[in-house]
């Protein structure tokens, strides 16, 4: 195929061979951050790691920078583009904090927790004119919350963020409810890894059973060393019919390994045991084990990855402790399960997806495609746990907005 034959086949084909342009290609990056990270809500921080006045964090959506803050005022939330009125500068460069202003270190304007513009060092300088009721922070088009989470979006002119979520709202519920009821916090905050790839190969990782007994065949070695069993993963996914994955419509997606209910009600649940389902909310929340995940692209080939063990509110010291540390043990820096999915997930299919002059230059995403069940009412899709319903899930949705201005073909 040549370049130009290339360039013009589809993204997707209804054989659902996935181009590997969308992997690499800074063109289709630049318009995923207009027509997907732009027309989205997109997560920016959990309620409990803003709790008080004058709590922030930095955020992105998509490659935009912003600063998520809860008003020293009237404890209201804003998030407001990070930069300076002035000539640009970030005003805000920790990762969070709690401070009754941001003051720009270039010039020293500065800026109330709710971006209102309240100093100007020489504002003589401006003449009579200059109107600082005008000059304060930008503030993104819309910003709402559901049980806790916290969206902003871009787009003026989407759904609420309830109708955005639909069929996913209940998994949420589920997670907002952990901790017996008290709820959830995330403040141990995150830890961050980065890797040089696409932000997609890690939405299609986080649902995807199928790799498990492969990718991390040393780990479940391990588990079998120590208890002298086999893993039960392996036969689950091939046969266990309560494992299924879902393509919930609007891009989310779940895998579920056993069904919600009185069995797996929220109250029974302990925090920091597994989760009892894997769960997508597009483009880029996800909800893995026992903590929030959330994908940050950086560039078509480098992408940061924000990991937030999920806490009962309040918990003891003790408590923490052992959430932090079984955490650590699969997905932290030095841990079994994350090392190997930047390695293999993401290192090698990156590497893999160089050689653009294969005739086949497509990922292939069909699994499971003949035997998945259609719900007419909901529209939800159900498959066995090994297919790719998920990773189906995301990218119609993706190529929906991807074609909605497009001039990419
Ligand atoms: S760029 Fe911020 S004060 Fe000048
Ligand atoms: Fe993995």
């Amino acid at each position: 195929m040549t370049s130009t034959e290339r360039s013009k086949s589809p993204l997707i084909t209804d054989k659902w061979q996935v181009s590997g342009r969308i992997y690499r290609d800074s063109t289709i990056f630049e318009k995923e951050m207009t027509s997907v990270f732009g027309r989205t809500w997109v997560y920016v921080a959990h309620e409990s790691e803003i709790p008080s006045g004058g709590d922030y964090k930095t955020a992105y959506i998509g490659q935009q920078p912003v600063i998520v803050s809860r008003s020293s005022d009237d404890n209201s939330i804003s998030v407001m583009f990070n930069r300076c009125r002035h000539r640009g500068s970030a005003v805000c460069q920790q990762e969070f904090g709690n401070s009754n202003f941001f003051r720009c270190a270039y010039h020293g304007w500065t800026y109330s927790s709710s971006g209102r513009l309240i100093g100007v060092p020489f504002d003589d300088g401006y003449g009579e004119s200059f109107d600082k009721t005008s000059m304060g922070l930008s503030h993104v088009a819309a910003v709402q919350s559901y049980r806790g989470f916290i969206f902003a979006t871009l787009a003026g002119d989407i759904d609420d963020l309830e109708t955005y979520l639909g069929h996913a709202r209940q998994y949420l519920d589920f997670i907002a409810d952990l901790g017996n009821s008290e709820g959830i916090e995330l403040t141990s905050h995150a830890h961050k890894l980065v890797y040089h790839g696409n932000w997609k190969l890690q939405i299609e990782n986080t649902i995807d059973p199928y790799h498990f007994s492969f990718t991390h065949q040393s780990w479940l070695d391990i588990l079998k060393a120590r208890s002298g069993k086999s893993s039960p993963w392996v036969k689950n996914v091939r046969t266990n019919d309560e494992w299924r994955g879902m393509d919930l419509g609007g891009g989310h997606a779940v895998h579920e390994f056993g069904k919600l209910g009185a069995e797996a009600d929220a109250h029974g649940i302990a925090i920091g045991e597994l989760i009892p389902f894997n769960l997508n909310i597009f483009p880029s929340l996800a909800f893995v084990g026992a903590h929030l995940r959330l994908v940050v692209p950086r560039s078509v080939n480098e992408t940061w990855v924000y990991l937030y063990p999920i806490l009962p509110k309040g918990a003891d010291e003790e408590t923490r402790t052992r959430i932090l540390r079984d955490h650590e043990i699969f997905y932290g820096s030095a841990g079994f399960g994350s090392t190997d999915d930047i390695e293999v997930g993401f290192d090698r299919v990156t590497a893999g997806l160089e050689a653009t002059d294969s005739p086949e230059d497509w990922a292939l995403m069909a699994r499971g495609l003949d035997r998945e069940i259609v719900d007419e009412e909901t529209g939800i899709r159900t498959g066995r746990s090994s297919d790719e319903v998920p990773q189906r899930a995301y990218l119609r949705r993706w190529l929906g907005l991807i074609e909605e201005n497009n001039d990419i073909n």
